[in-house]
C-alpha cells in the first residue's frame, strides 16, 4: 500500500487489508513515495478513525518505497495518480510495472480515481478515506 507520506492513507489501507487476510498467507505492508515521515507513527487522525473502526495501527512506522519492494511484493496498490507515476518510475521492467495498481480501480474499474489526500482536511476526510479503502480491500480479498 503506497501513498505520499505513509502517515494518512496507506497506513489505513495496510491496517484494513491486514485485518481481512490470514497473516500466514499474505504479507501486507505500506510505504510512502516521499521520505519526510520515515520512522513516524501514522497521523493521529488515521489512528483515531482506525481505532473507532476496531483496528490498532499504532505499531506502524513510516518508510519510503524502494525498488526492493518490487522483489518483495506481488501487488503494489497506490492511492493516487501521482503515486502511480512515482512508483512506476522506479520499476525495472514490465513485470514490475504490471504489479502497480490504483487501489480504487478495485471498485471503479479502469477509472483511475484518486483516494483524496486527507492530510490538509478535517476528520470527515479520514472517515471517507477509511470507508473507500475498506470497500476496495474487500474486493482485493475476494480475488486474492
Ligand atoms: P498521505 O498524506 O500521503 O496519505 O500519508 C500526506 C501526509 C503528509 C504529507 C503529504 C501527504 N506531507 O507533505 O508531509
Amino acid at each position: 500500500m503506497v501513498c505520499l507520506g505513509n502517515i494518512c492513507r496507506s497506513p489505513l489501507a495496510e491496517g484494513i487489508l491486514k485485518s481481512k487476510v490470514d497473516p500466514d498467507k499474505v504479507q501486507v505492508d505500506s510505504a510512502g513515495t516521499g521520505g519526510w515521515h520515515v520512522g513516524e507513527r501514522p497521523d493521529p487522525r488515521s489512528i483515531a478513525i482506525a481505532r473507532k473502526m476496531g483496528l490498532d495501527i499504532t505499531d506502524q512506522r513510516g518508510r519510503k518505497f524502494s525498488t526492493y519492494d518490487f522483489e518483495q511484493y506481488d501487488h503494489i496498490f497506490v492511492m493516487d495518480n501521482s503515486n502511480y507515476r512515482d512508483v512506476v518510475r522506479l520499476a525495472n521492467d514490465d513485470s514490475d510495472r504490471a504489479k502497480v495498481k490504483m487501489i480504487l480501480n478495485e471498485i471503479f474499474p479502469g477509472e483511475n480515481v484518486d483516494v483524496p489526500d486527507p492530510y490538509y482536511g478535517g476528520d470527515q476526510g479520514f472517515e471517507n478515506v477509511y470507508n473507500m479503502l475498506d470497500e476496495a480491500c474487500e474486493k482485493i480479498v475476494s480475488w486474492l
